[in-house]
């Protein structure tokens, strides 16, 4: 649905975005995680065709919005910036408004982005007098209005409280598995990342540092052991498993899969190693997020 290919961005001889590549299918939510600064308003306003790539290639369902902007458009809907809405007009007629500026739309088409959303029942009242996770929902109505294939959000949760975020969640997830939406989602919120994506993209300064799925993040934990000889086991874990170890105190320490614990256990015993304990420091995705950007300032 998406794709990027070494793009590159280059403002006032500042190389903003540093080759970054990465896609999305079907039914997937990319989460573009990264601290303030880090370069994903900029990516997201090139996905859309507010600004051009300097180099590189992007492609929304396999055409590219340089060279085919209006066909590639034509199937991504977003909220950049916020949503962009009337404030002394109802939610219906924002939506009416929009749809007018479109041929394509129906009013059948109006009242299915409508649902997606759960707007029903305020539907009538001015905008002013919305919260702003209400205003959220609207702007995603609107972004689905012509049946995108894909959605790019930029730090849609800003602003919204705990049960906003969580209300918006469930919308995107259903987008996703239930309509087979493609989503790029922007957020400096770890904890929103990782309830909300499948996979993750962390970028600081112009430069991804990690694209992953979030599960395979999380089942990468730091496990530690102690055991009778150091470098006997440190050996064993190399030569074994191709891991990399190193000793911390008194013990050794690994980042492993851990569906891999109990073969690497067994191969200690085996080697004749006598095993002390074992034990692992659960890895969330802030301290991974943490580990990979070396610290850089990020809000939970
Ligand atoms: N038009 C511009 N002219 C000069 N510098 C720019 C311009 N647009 C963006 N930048 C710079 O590019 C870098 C990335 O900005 P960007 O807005 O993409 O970051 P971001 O990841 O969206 O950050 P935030 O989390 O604060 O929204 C920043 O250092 C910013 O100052
Ligand atoms: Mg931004």
């Amino acid at each position: 649905m998406l794709l990027l290919e070494d793009v590159h961005k280059t403002i006032k001889k500042k190389e903003i975005i540093k080759g970054i590549s990465f896609s999305i299918n079907q039914g997937e939510v990319l989460g573009f995680l990264g601290p303030n600064g880090a370069g994903k308003s900029t990516t997201l306003r090139m996905i859309v065709g507010l600004s051009k790539p300097t180099k590189g290639r992007i492609e929304v369902c396999g055409e590219s919005i340089t060279k085919n902007y209006v066909n590639a458009m034509s199937k991504v809907g977003c909220i950049i910036e916020g949503p962009d809405l009337y404030n002394y007009m109802s939610g219906n007629d924002n939506l009416n408004m929009l749809a007018a500026m479109n041929k394509d739309v129906s009013k059948v088409d109006i009242k299915r982005a409508v649902e997606l959303v759960g707007m029903q029942n305020r539907l009538n009242d001015k905008v002013a007098t919305y919260s702003l996770g209400m205003k959220q929902r609207l702007g995603l109505a609107q972004a689905l209005i012509h049946h995108p294939k894909l959605l790019i959000l930029d730090e849609p949760t800003n602003g919204l409280d705990p049960a906003g975020i969580n209300e918006f969640r469930h919308i995107i997830k259903n987008l996703s598995k239930k309509e087979g939406i493609a989503v790029l989602i922007s957020s400096h919120l770890i904890s929103e990342v990782e309830l909300m994506c499948d996979k993750v993209a962390i970028i600081k300064d112009g430069t991804i540092l990690k694209y992953s799925l979030v599960s395979d993040l999380l089942s990468t934990q730091e496990i530690f052991w102690a055991v009778d000889n150091n470098e006997k086991a440190l050996a064993l874990l190399q030569e074994t498993f191709n891991i990399t170890g190193k000793i911390v105190k008194d013990k050794i320490e690994a980042a492993i899969d851990v569906s891999m614990l109990p073969e690497i256990n067994a191969s200690f015993l085996k080697g004749g190693l006598r095993l002390k304990f074992v034990d692992n420091k659960h890895k969330t995705l802030e301290d991974l997020f943490l580990d990979i950007t070396e610290g850089a300032n990020i809000i939970k």
